[in-house]
């Protein structure tokens, strides 16, 4: 330490040393909770959502429930977290044991297996979509028809989509076998703000196409009229799942968050970087769907049909196609490392496993639960157009990432608001120098309003049979 007698120059040292070591650290968790955040969901789910339920009235609800419900859980569950330093199960478990709470953190677990499995299966088309891109596939007279054919090819080959999906699980897996790894973390600081850039580049690109603004209409006209419950249920669905809710994902990844950082400020932090991208993904959608005379209601392929259609009519556009798949599977990645981890650390820190063993036995679980999903992208295969349109994936994607995860924000809700206590939690929070004002408003968010928000949506879309 510095033997300073100049009492000026020891405060500023030891302030700079102390908020140094403090912005890093909390610097290091919003990296990794927004790489948990931000993924398939913002670039891939976000849009074509917005697509099925007619826009701009889809989104000003989304961004209701963001606000409202998702900003209070991701409070509720980072707390739970780091109060506890447990992962979803034993969370639950210290706070309340002997009691039936810690199948919450079951239920999140199972939560886990089923959005991975389909998540790994769209994750492995951004490998292909990569390799094409760099053959150069999309640049030199690339039509929207021609993207729709490609899109139908890779899917209906079954050996495609399920190796695809193989590899990805497998580089998940490599990486959650190392542990909480540095490498992805260091390599997620440099590549997802490149990825940031790349994204706004192909923003102004879109916007400034001929017919853009009949996309950025759709995206910010309010049209009441074409929202249902089965919308608003799927806008509740997609703040959670967006943010990584409802799961123990974020208690998970709040576990490793150090006392003297500000808990509501990183988080605030992460929501704000998550649905902005969710946002900037729509920018960039929406007008390339118009100018490139593509549908806006077509699901799941749209981000893959149109987006091939722009790189044709940028310069080096096949760098920007390269560095656009590439950066949408690495955004992938830090989702699934997350999902992966959910399920590893139940199994190495309740059932005591090795971490190599319950990676590759997970993987493997996780694997033949994807393999029906990823089956049913083919259209001429029987798991296509199961209820109504929608194949096995659409079905593991809203059941998982609509449902489960509502019901587990409901209950992890309930549990901080009146089992744990709205003041212990806030006791949580304040730790790391948070003023937290807003702590009474926090308190009836998680008391009342989350919880009665969440059923009256459940309760809505089942009664006006508006499941999916
Ligand atoms: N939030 C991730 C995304 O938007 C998906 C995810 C959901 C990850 C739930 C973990 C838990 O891509």
């Amino acid at each position: 330490m510095s033997r300073s007698t100049n009492a000026t120059e020891d405060s500023i040292l030891s302030t700079n040393v102390a908020s140094r070591g403090k912005w890093s650290s909390k610097f290091g968790f919003v990296l990794a909770a927004a790489g948990s955040a931000i993924g398939l969901g913002n670039i891939w789910r976000f849009p074509y959502t917005v697509g099925e339920n007619g826009g701009g009235a889809f989104v000003l609800v989304y961004l209701l429930f963001v606000a409202l419900i998702g900003v209070p859980v991701l409070l509720a569950e980072l707390s739970m977290g780091r109060s506890t330093e447990r992962s979803a199960v034993g969370a639950f478990k210290k706070l309340m044991p002997d009691s039936w709470w810690p199948a919450v953190g079951g239920l999140g677990v199972l939560c886990g297996f089923g959005i991975l499995s389909f998540y790994s299966v769209i994750a492995g088309l951004t490998l292909s979509y990569l390799y094409m891109a760099a053959q150069g596939k999309f640049t030199g007279g690339f039509t929207g028809a021609e993207s729709e054919q490609v899109f139908g090819a890779l899917t209906s080959n079954p050996l495609a989509t399920v190796g695809l999906t193989a590899a990805f699980l497998v580089l998940t897996a490599l990486v959650v076998r190392g542990g909480i790894s540095g490498g992805i973390e260091r390599a997620a600081k440099i590549l997802m703000p490149i990825f940031l850039v790349i994204l706004l580049i192909l923003v102004g690109r879109a916007v400034t196409l001929p017919g853009a603004d009949e996309g950025l209409r759709f995206l910010f006209a309010f049209d009441f009229s074409k929202l249902g419950a089965a919308g608003i249920m799927s806008a509740l669905g997609q703040a959670l799942f967006s943010m990584s809710l409802g799961m123990g994902a974020m208690i998970t990844y709040g576990s490793y968050l150090r006392k003297e950082d500000n808990l509501p400020s990183a988080g605030l932090t992460v929501a704000f970087f998550d649905t902005g991208l969710a946002l900037v993904a729509g920018l960039m959608i929406f007008p390339a769907v118009f100018a490139a005379g593509l549908e806006p209601e077509a699901g799941p392929k749209l981000i893959f049909i149109v987006m091939a259609t722009i790189f044709d009519t940028l310069p080096f556009g096949l760098f920007f196609a390269v560095a656009f798949y590439g950066l949408l599977a690495i955004a992938a990645l830090t989702s699934t490392i997350s999902l992966l981890e959910v399920i590893v650390a139940y199994f190495v820190d309740e059932r005591s496993w090795t971490r190599e063993k319950a990676v590759w036995m997970m993987t493997a679980a996780c694997f033949a639960l994807a393999v029906p999903s990823a089956l049913s992208l083919n259209p001429s295969s029987s798991l296509a157009d199961m209820v109504d349109t929608n194949d096995f994936l659409d079905l593991a994607n809203i059941v998982f990432g609509n449902y489960f995860l509502s019901i587990g924000a409901v209950f992890i809700c309930l549990f901080v608001g009146w089992k744990w206590g709205v003041a212990n939690a806030v006791a949580e929070m304040r730790q790391g120098g948070a003023k937290l004002f807003a702590a009474p408003l926090w308190g009836v968010l998680v008391r009342y309003v989350c919880p009665v928000a969440v059923i009256i949506v459940l309760i809505y879309a089942a009664a006006t049979n508006s499941y999916l």
